[in-house]
């Protein structure tokens, strides 16, 4: 009797138990498929990346539990990334999209060059974008626009060329905006540079550093070329300076003269003097 309530109160836990764990978590081809590509387009000289294997990418996660460094596990699924300062090289690949649960990517602080993926626009979860300090190029794409939960776009500190998409300023949850020390030109869209409402405002830091980007925050467009403030400017420099050489030319020129004059002077006068 009492073995029999014992085995199916056991039975009864052993049930519990089966129902409360996750269910067998299956890896996600995407993820692998994400991963994969990831790493080939990455490299890293320093051997930095630990577990960064084939054998890892077809099972990174197991529930909440990532094998992957730098990588953070929710439900089987990747679901942050964060490889900032590993001295990374290489680009990122598009396939980087394939990570669909993707919340979180931060590459920042490695040496990483090429384009932005417009396929970013396929995390449709993500919501921190840190890609600063690199070596990024191309525009940014305006697709990112279409990943509606961005919180954080930190593109500072590369090589990124082209307008600002003024699609960036639908971004309502946008709280962080830095594209500063980049090579990006013409307006800020007042979209981003002059929000209304109670959207989130971006001051002159966020832009700064982009040799030919203009308007508010930033001063209004700089005339091309020399102003013609700065031709009267230089015109009047160059005139004084060569009215004070001249000035500094007559004086040495005079004194000289006056040594010589004082010197011939001397000579006559030791000339004139008999000899004794
Ligand atoms: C690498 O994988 C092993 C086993 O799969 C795990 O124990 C270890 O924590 C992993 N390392 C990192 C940095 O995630
Ligand atoms: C980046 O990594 C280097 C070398 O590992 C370390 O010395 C430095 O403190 C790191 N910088 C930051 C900001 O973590
Ligand atoms: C990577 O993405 C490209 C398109 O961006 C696609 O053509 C290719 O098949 C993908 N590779 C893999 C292995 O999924
Ligand atoms: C992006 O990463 C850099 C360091 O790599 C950090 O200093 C910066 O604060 C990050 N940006 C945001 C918005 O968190
Ligand atoms: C910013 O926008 C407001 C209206 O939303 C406008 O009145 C103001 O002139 C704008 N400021 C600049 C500098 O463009
Ligand atoms: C600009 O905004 C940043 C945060 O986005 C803040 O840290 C900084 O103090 C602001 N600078 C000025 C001059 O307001």
């Amino acid at each position: 009797m009492g073995v029999t309530v014992w085995s199916s109160s056991s039975t009864i836990i052993l049930l519990l138990t089966c129902a409360l764990l996750p269910p067998s978590a299956k890896p996600d081809p995407n993820d692998e498929r994400c991963l994969t590509q990831l790493s080939e387009s990455l490299q890293d000289p320093l051997k930095n990346l630990q577990n960064w294997t084939k054998t890892t990418f077809a099972n990174p996660c197991q529930g909440f539990t990532s094998f992957l460094q730098g990588a953070t596990c929710n439900n089987g699924r990747i679901y942050k990334l964060s490889l900032s300062n590993l001295s990374l090289k290489g680009s990122i690949s598009p396939n980087i999209s394939s990570c669909t649960n993707l919340q979180a990517l931060d590459l920042s602080s490695n040496s990483l060059s090429g384009p932005i993926p417009p396929d970013l626009q396929y995390l449709v979860n993500l919501a921190v974008l840190n890609l600063s300090s690199n070596r990024l190029s191309g525009p940014i794409p305006q697709q990112l626009a279409l990943c509606a939960y961005l919180n954080v776009i930190d593109l500072h500190d590369n090589q990124l060329t082209g307008l600002i998409p003024q699609q960036l300023g639908l971004l309502a949850r946008l709280s962080v905006f830095d594209v500063s020390n980049n090579k990006l030109s013409g307006p800020i869209p007042s979209s981003l540079g002059n929000r209304s409402g109670n959207l989130p405002r971006f001051n002159a830091s966020s832009y700064e550093g982009n040799k030919d980007l203009y308007g508010y925050p930033l001063p209004p467009m700089r005339s091309k070329g020399l102003s013609v403030l700065a031709i009267v400017g230089i015109g009047l420099g160059s005139g004084l300076l060569s009215l004070v050489l001249s000035f500094t030319a007559v004086c040495i020129w005079l004194k000289i003269s006056e040594h010589k004059m004082a010197a011939a002077e001397e000579g006559k006068i030791t000339q004139l003097m008999p000899d004794y």
